[in-house]
């Protein structure tokens, strides 16, 4: 079920005339040895005639390592390449990038999180579909470094979504954009893009405005420049033989300097410059922010009226057409008659979620019947229907004929429950992967069981790394 870069990718050759490229890496009271593990993978792993500089924007942080030291490890193991910018205040990421990218030169940008590891020919890939399309904006495939014990493992191909509350999401690859010519190793469209890391044309980015630098901090850029680039006439794509280690925290340890949401703030923003009318999608699940202001964006919509944009649904129609409507703008063909039809999904498998280390089985709490019943172990009992799961063709986890496991994209951080099916994807999406682990595709996670010796067999979901409390197996 998950796709490694395997054989086709190892197979594949690159151009050697590629783009040179100005890898720049904006931090923010970044722990000294993530910094470091980042920068030496890129050192290492990128052919020196493509590597035309790296950038570290310290955007302000306040430990002491990231000063004096960090200039003379840099001296004295990375000399030549590396540039350290630092700014007299605290900028943010998104102000921080673009003061990194107005000091570089390289003809391609590449953007990396402060916590990563690049992996061996990861940059071959980005450029080489640069160098054929200078509008074409591309992201490696990111993998999981765990928080905990450092150790790397890789992801499963996914692609990028959002939903109405303006949060990203992960979405399965729909059957129509795999398999081309080149199967598993072709680049793949992708309506939006997590963020942390791409690579873009350096022109490119400067012609299509950068980022809005209204928006302080942190969240909701993505989501801004990934419909900017499909809007005013780029592409974006993930590409499969690209892959970067990231670093996934479980919480993110710092905020902005005075507290405020800047996520909301800057999603008003996007909202207002680019989402037409279906900025009322967003409204009616956040009616406070109707009114709320957002500061100055007649530049922005300056902007996009000089690039000749589409129209938000233009970009629904066009790039995302699984995205479900509800509301006001309704489509008036929904996807969900595309992707279910009439007829039920396929059954792959059916059976008991089993969960090795307890020797327990996954059931709903209540009653299977109840929308919004949590899920938890309990001893298996082989006479009872109401423990059997059903696993589709659309990757749904389907309780007792009834109800699919669901995680709420609004609040990731709750733990999964039993929902009607909505048969469109994303939150009722589930794969079963190398190490037994099942992955939930629209918050990059595995269910794992959070008191394995407890009696309650509570289950939640977290960062996938292999340990034995994330093994599942449905059997018959
Ligand atoms: C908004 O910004 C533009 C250009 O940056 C400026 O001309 C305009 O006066 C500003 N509007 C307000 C209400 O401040």
């Amino acid at each position: 079920m998950c796709r490694t870069p395997g054989m086709p990718c190892k197979k594949k050759s690159y151009p050697v005339d590629l783009p040179v490229a100005s890898v720049v890496i904006c931090f923010y009271n970044e722990a000294f040895s993530a910094l470091l593990r980042t920068v030496h993978s890129v050192v290492d792993r990128t052919p020196a005639h493509l590597l035309h500089e790296v950038i570290l924007v310290d955007d302000n942080s306040d430990f002491d390592d990231l000063k004096g030291e960090l200039d003379d490890y840099v001296q004295k193991y990375l000399p030549g390449k590396i540039k350290v910018i630092r700014n007299t205040k605290r900028e943010g990421l998104i102000r921080g990038r673009m003061i990194g990218a107005a000091q570089a030169t390289g003809e391609v940008l590449v953007f990396l999180d402060s916590h990563c590891e690049v992996n061996v020919m990861w940059l071959q890939p980005l450029l080489a579909v640069i160098h054929g399309d200078p509008h074409t904006v591309v992201c490696p495939v990111i993998d999981i470094i765990s928080a905990d014990t450092l150790a790397y493992s890789s992801s499963p191909v996914v692609r990028g979504g959002f939903n109405w509350g303006l949060h990203f999401k992960w979405d399965l690859v729909p059957l129509a954009e795999l398999g081309g010519a080149d199967g598993a190793t072709a680049p793949i469209r992708s309506p939006t893009m997590a963020g942390g890391l791409f690579a873009m044309n350096r022109q490119y980015f400067n012609e299509l405005g950068q980022y809005d630098s209204g928006m302080d901090i942190w969240g909701g850029e993505n989501l801004e420049i990934s419909f900017r680039i499909w809007m005013c006439g780029g592409k974006l794509f993930i590409i499969p033989c690209s892959r970067v280690g990231h670093i996934f925290r479980k919480r993110r340890p710092y905020g902005s300097p005075e507290g405020q949401d800047t996520m909301t703030h800057n999603s008003l923003r996007l909202a207002h410059v680019w989402l037409d009318e279906y900025k009322e999608q967003y409204f009616s699940l956040r009616p406070d922010l109707k009114t709320k202001s957002y500061g100055n964006i007649s530049e922005r919509v300056e902007l996009r009226k000089r690039l000749g944009c589409q129209s938000f649904r233009w970009y629904l129609d066009h790039v995302y057409p699984e995205m479900q409507i509800p509301g006001p703008n309704a489509r008036p063909q929904q996807p969900i008659f595309i992707n279910r039809g009439p007829k039920r999904p396929r059954v792959l498998q059916r059976g008991r979620l089993y969960h090795f280390q307890t020797n327990k089985c996954l059931v709903a709490q209540g009653r299977p019947s109840q929308k919004g019943s949590l899920v938890v172990l309990k001893a298996c009992d082989y006479r009872d229907p109401t423990q059997i799961w059903i696993y589709n063709e659309e990757h749904e986890l389907v309780l007792n004929n009834l109800l699919c496991l669901d995680m709420s994209e609004t609040r990731s951080s709750d733990p999964p429950r039993l929902m009607k099916c909505h048969g469109s994807g994303g939150s009722q999406q589930w794969t079963f992967g190398k190490n037994n682990w099942l992955y939930q595709v629209s918050v990059g996670q595995c269910l794992s069981v959070v008191d394995t010796l407890g009696p309650k067999g509570s289950v939640a979901m977290a960062i996938c790394d292999g340990s034995s409390s994330q093994q599942w197996h449905l059997e018959g």
